[in-house]
């Protein structure tokens, strides 16, 4: 069973048709890249997976359980932040809160809430994953003490801490420098080779290619062609794809 079934998924904006059927499974341990022109909807599906958007139809199931029908929504906000729990989302402007450390980031969510006694391993955990991102000696710093690419890092521990079954990036790396955008990069390929289940919008091709299991190209709000990441971007098959990959290498 996939870990991930979007079935027929469906966003209008105002007059906008925006997601126009999006349909596509990912396997647990697996990583799809979605790449696509700009305003083609990949941040909106991205939003709509994450509950930020509510999707006029179709389904999202996760584990083979139903967590959206566009046919009847959940609208109660503990479900909503429930069934939110389901994803992590790491944005392009890392969205830091500039007031807390990297430490402080990372565990202010899980630590909501827990109880008393889970205070000590959350701080753990958290320190972990950290490390994991090549932070250790950055804990007690602010997010303006920290580059981009490491307050980027933070924000994917952050992301990690709530232990989401499905990881998201939306353009992890477009708003770093080249030299940033590399440290940002292996770290996300450390996830994969841990087998987190990742779902990677990008424009950095080389990377969709050999990240991800599945490429999906998407086009004014369909998906034009999914397929093996490496098939796709080597040898796309639809005249749409090929441009856009042509016009990137230019
Ligand atoms: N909140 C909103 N209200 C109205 N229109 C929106 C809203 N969010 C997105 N759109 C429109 O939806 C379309 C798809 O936008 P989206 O941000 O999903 O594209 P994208 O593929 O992520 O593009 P980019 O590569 O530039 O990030 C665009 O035409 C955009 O203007
Ligand atoms: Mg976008």
């Amino acid at each position: 069973m996939p870990i991930l079934e979007v079935k027929d998924l469906k966003k209008k904006f105002e007059n906008t048709q925006v997601l126009k059927g999006i349909d596509f499974e990912l396997e647990k341990g697996q990583t799809i890249s979605i790449i696509g022109s700009s305003g083609s909807g990949k941040t909106t599906l991205l939003r709509c997976l994450n509950f930020l958007e509510t999707a006029d139809e179709g389904t999202i199931s996760v584990n083979g359980k139903i967590i959206f029908d566009g046919r009847n929504p959940v609208t109660d906000p503990k479900e909503l932040r429930k069934m939110r729990l389901h994803f992590g989302l790491v944005f392009q402007q890392f969205n830091l809160f500039p007031q807390y450390t990297a430490l402080e980031n990372v565990t202010l969510a899980p630590l909501l809430g827990a109880e008393a006694a889970d205070k000590d391993a959350i701080i753990e955990h958290g320190k972990e994953l950290l490390n994991q991102m090549g932070l250790s000696d950055r804990m007690s710093n602010y997010p303006h003490q920290l580059s981009g690419g490491q307050q980027q890092r933070v924000a994917i521990a952050r992301a990690l801490a709530l232990k989401p079954d499905i990881l998201c990036f939306d353009e992890p790396t477009s708003a770093l420098d080249p030299e940033l955008t590399g440290e940002v990069l292996k770290v996300i390929r450390g996830l994969a080779d841990k087998k987190t289940t990742m779902i990677i919008v990008t424009h950095e091709m080389a990377f969709a290619r050999d990240v991800a299991d599945t490429a999906i190209f998407m086009d004014d709000g369909i998906i034009l062609e999914q397929g093996p990441a490496r098939d796709l971007i080597d040898n796309p098959k639809k005249e749409r794809t090929k441009q856009f990959l042509s016009s990137l290498s230019k």
